[in-house]
């Protein structure tokens, strides 16, 4: 058995990739998968953070790439399920502390441990350590907001994942790359200022495997150290629910794309 590897990757920062990285793998471990999150954002670590570990990490990703701890000293294993586990980027050390064998051994290496999915959270641009990430790669979720200026950055993404991934190189079987629209806000589509869905896979020509709205649920889910998938009252949680299960294989129709009602009057009486 070999772990999937799953990147989570974008053109442009800031679009959510390790709110979705925290997601999904939590997410995947509720359906029962062995799962390992790892933060590639060497120098800036965030997703221990968001997955509410950040005081129990000791040992980081560079240390198991470096030979300094072995990668079961490394792994956090989450509070709250049994099978997921965190590994944590490294605060201090310079960009270049990931090289390829390195990373290629720590994922051999969590195939070994008998885990079903890495998922690999990116870091912003398209240096060193996002080409790392993404590298290796089965399936590509690529982030996008629905703007412009984010859209037309992963099309540059796109462009990488099918040319410059081992996949690509070894000519296997293409990355399968899975459109995720986030901070999707329907009154601001309604009234022109943002991408619609159709437009953003109008112009990527790919279709989305899911639609996040932008909700205020997931600040507060991140600050608290929940990833939002398990707030499960929020939009945006029941959103990253439909994702992991269509990403598995199932059919579910996106929800959360129009305009929601407000007021009293509205809700009674429609309109
Ligand atoms: N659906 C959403 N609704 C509202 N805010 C969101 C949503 N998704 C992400 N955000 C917010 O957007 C900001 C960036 O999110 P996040 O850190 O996940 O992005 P990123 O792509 O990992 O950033 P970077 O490129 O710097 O690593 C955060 O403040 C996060 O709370
Ligand atoms: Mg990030």
């Amino acid at each position: 058995m070999t772990a999937e590897i799953i990147v989570v990757t974008s053109g442009k920062g800031g679009v959510g990739k390790t709110t979705t990285s925290a997601s999904l793998a939590t997410g995947l471990a509720i359906q029962g998968k062995k799962v390992a999150v790892i933060d590639f954002d060497v120098g800036l670590r965030n997703l221990d953070l968001i997955m509410g570990c950040e005081r129990r990490v000791v040992y980081d990703f560079v240390n198991v790439v470096h030979g300094e701890a072995t990668l079961k000293q490394a792994l956090i294993k989450d509070k709250r399920y049994e099978t997921l586990y965190v590994l944590a980027a490294s605060q201090t050390r310079d960009k270049d502390a990931l090289t390829q064998e390195g990373v290629e051994k720590v994922l051999q290496g969590l195939s070994e441990e008998g885990f079903d999915y890495v998922v690999c959270d990116s870091p912003a641009g398209i240096e060193k350590g996002a080409h790392l990430a993404m590298y290796f790669a089965d399936h590509a979720v690529v982030v996008v907001n629905p703007e412009v200026s984010s859209v037309r950055d992963s099309d540059r993404i796109l462009g990488l994942l099918s040319s410059k991934t081992r996949r690509a190189e070894k000519g296997e079987d293409a990355i399968k790359q899975h459109l995720l629209l986030t901070r999707y806000n329907p009154a601001r589509v309604a009234v022109g200022e943002m991408l619609s869905v159709k437009d953003v896979e109008d112009i990527l020509g790919i279709s989305v495997v899911g639609v996040i709205p932008e909700s205020e649920n997931v600040l507060a889910a991140s600050n608290s150290g929940v990833p939002v998938i398990l707030d499960e009252t929020s939009h945006a949680g029941q959103a990253y629910t439909d994702t992991v299960a269509r990403l598995l294989g199932e059919e579910r129709p996106l929800r959360f794309l129009e305009v929601q009602k407000k007021g009293f009057f509205q809700r009674v009486f429609g309109g």
